[in-house]
């Protein structure tokens, strides 16, 4: 007899991750299923981890982080958004998925639900999930101008078992964004009723109109029920490291301390220097990252706007296009095939809840030569498709 949780059983594999087994072993794929540039990490921040690896800072660190790279994330912060949080609420964590999964381990219990609003990235709800709550997913809906949220269902989805809301601005796959009076009024509500608001803000830098995206640290105070969650992934070419942070309200630091203590017990400390010298030096990069991405994303709209059958969904943040394909509707055996028949990864709008079931997303942050490779390769396979 099988000794698994029956939760852990049941829950769900990303559909993302089934294309990727399709097709991870075949050097010729193009691959866009995942979100990540097609540059490697800058050499400054290789070298800071391989100077202190040769200085042998290569013992244990306090759970939340060494106090350089703790000083760093405040210097950060200041820069970005003008404000000055304490080291104190900050945390070093192994990626921003460990740091989505503390924040659920902080606020949830069986029983409790969790709402998330989507089209989202799956695995906060799979988070949510693990630790026993029910999600309730409400959707973003879908004008002219793009994706946009109604509070009103947010707030008529939750009950006294609501324990936090997820929300991530910019999104993924979407690229929505919220705007700040929505956040405050999502933030007076989530006061008054005593709801987290879990705010992933992973793609803070990946906007094309302004050096940063609105976050919620402009609006909430150090006691406010916030969680917000970050990443090294995104903005500095960092997705194999595993490094991100979070930041919750003041009076959460012993929490955090301890289930930090007992999920990883903290962080390698030569990659923690490579974290200081992303968040001091890595300014330039960037800039010139979002750049590379505001051409490549030109290049994946004017391709998706102008190709047969195909329906494409600006966005105006992040580095994802989202996009339906006329007559299909199941966007995972789309995918799949695009794999062998196409030689492109892609990952099915069934992967992020409810809202984009019928549509398909990729990663546009390629060189111009490989993303107008993988254009010709799409249109060709759409062009012939059929379900
Ligand atoms: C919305 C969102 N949040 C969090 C993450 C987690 O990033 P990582 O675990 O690489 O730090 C991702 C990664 O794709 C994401 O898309």
């Amino acid at each position: 007899m099988g000794v698994i949780r029956q939760q852990i059983e049941e829950l769900r594999d990303s559909p993302i991750i089934e294309v990727f087994r399709e097709g991870f072993h075949l050097p010729d794929v193009i691959p866009m299923w995942a979100g990540e540039p097609d540059v490697p990490t800058p050499a400054f921040i290789c070298e800071a981890a391989s100077k202190a690896m040769r200085e042998g800072r290569t013992f244990y660190t306090p759970n939340r982080g060494i106090a350089p790279l703790r000083q760093a994330l405040v210097r950060y912060h200041r820069r970005l958004y003008g404000i000055d949080m304490p080291e104190t609420r900050v945390a070093l964590t192994l990626s921003g998925m460990s740091a989505v999964m503390l924040v659920a381990q902080a606020t949830v219990r069986p029983g409790d639900n969790a709402i998330a609003i989507t089209p989202s990235w799956p695995n906060v709800m799979r988070a949510m999930q693990i630790n026993g709550a029910e999600v309730r997913e409400v959707m973003l809906g879908r004008g002219n101008e793009g994706w946009r949220l109604d509070l009103d269902p947010v707030f008529a989805a939750c009950d006294e078992r609501t324990r936090v809301i997820y929300l991530a601005s910019p999104g993924n796959p979407t690229g929505w964004e919220i705007e700040r009076p929505q956040a405050e009024r999502l933030l007076e509500f989530c006061r008054a009723r005593g709801i987290a608001i879990l705010s992933d803000e992973v793609y803070h830098r990946l906007v094309y109109d302004r050096p940063v995206a609105f976050s919620f640290h402009q609006i909430a105070r150090d006691d406010d029920p916030v969680f917000i969650v970050n990443s090294f992934s995104k903005a500095w070419a960092m997705t194999g490291w595993r490094l991100g942070w979070v930041a919750y309200p003041s009076y959460a630091l012993a929490a955090f301390e301890k289930l930090i203590q007992f999920n990883t017990s903290g962080g390698a400390e030569f990659l923690q220097h490579a974290c200081i010298a992303a968040l001091d030096e890595g300014e330039e990069f960037a800039r010139f990252f979002v750049e590379r991405c505001r051409v490549a994303r030109e290049i994946a709209n004017a391709r998706l706007a102008a190709m047969p059958r195909v329906t494409n969904i600006p966005s105006s943040a992040a580095f994802y296009a989202m996009f339906g394909v006329e007559g299909v509707t199941d966007t995972l055996t789309f995918c799949k095939r695009a794999v062998h028949e196409a030689r492109i990864g892609m990952a099915p709008g069934t992967s992020f809840g409810r809202g984009a079931e019928h549509l398909v997303r990729l990663c546009f942050a390629k060189s111009p030569e490989l993303l107008g490779e993988a254009m010709d390769r799409l249109e060709k396979f759409v062009a012939g498709y059929v379900e």
